[in-house]
């Protein structure tokens, strides 16, 4: 008789230890999908680091996830094209005997070429979040592929004239936007893109 009580409490218990368990569960997710996710990514550190500076992060699935960090990787490139024409405008409230020397002209062609590259790229990764967002897979894959090579066209432009020495402030922007892009493809692996 007694065991035939102790059923009914025993199902009770393991409900309420389920229903318990399930809400530990979804109130982890949003840190744990962060994590998750950056796991499979190239960048780990990176990853994490720069979904977390977005509070929009915490509710975000992967799609959202996916935006956040190419939304980021628009604002890192649009911050080196501030950066290259303030660069730009030094060089052309410089004295006047640099500015038309041989090689200050050509410093600023080439200046003016990264500038242009490093647009070019903030406006394809503006691009790849609105791909994202209406889940074109192959546009957005282009638009951040074509993103992660722009700064590369910059280094070249400097390769190419003797003399002229990359500096290791764009080196060090190159590496950050192309690690960027790269964690961003890397999230974009993980989308389910066909289920529009
Ligand atoms: C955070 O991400 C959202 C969604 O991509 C974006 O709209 C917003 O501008 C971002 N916030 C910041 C502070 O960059
Ligand atoms: C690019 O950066 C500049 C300077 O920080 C800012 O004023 C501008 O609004 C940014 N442009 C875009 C499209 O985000």
């Amino acid at each position: 008789m007694s065991s035939i009580n102790v059923l009914p409490l025993l199902v009770l218990v393991l409900l309420l230890r389920s229903l318990q368990s399930h809400q530990i569960f979804t109130m982890a997710e949003p840190e744990d999908l962060i994590e998750k996710t950056c796991k499979t990514t190239l960048y780990y550190e990176l990853c994490v680091a720069s979904l977390r500076s977005n509070s929009s992060s915490a509710k975000a699935d992967t799609k959202g996830l996916a935006e956040i960090m190419i939304g980021i990787g628009a604002a890192n490139a649009n911050e080196t094209y501030t950066y290259l024409s303030s660069q730009l405008l030094l060089l052309l409230k410089g004295k006047k005997d640099s500015s038309t020397s041989a090689t200050a002209m050509t410093r600023n062609k080439v200046l003016r070429l990264c500038a242009e590259r490093y647009f070019f790229a903030s406006q394809a990764l503006r691009e790849a979040v609105q791909d994202v967002e209406l889940m074109s897979q192959d546009y957005a894959y282009v638009q951040v592929s074509a993103a992660k090579d722009y700064p590369n066209v910059c280094h070249n432009a400097f390769k190419r004239v003797p003399g002229l020495p990359y500096p290791a402030e764009l080196a060090r922007r190159e590496e950050n936007l192309v690690q960027i892009c790269d964690v961003a493809t890397g999230i974009m692996d993980l989308i389910a893109w066909d289920q529009k």
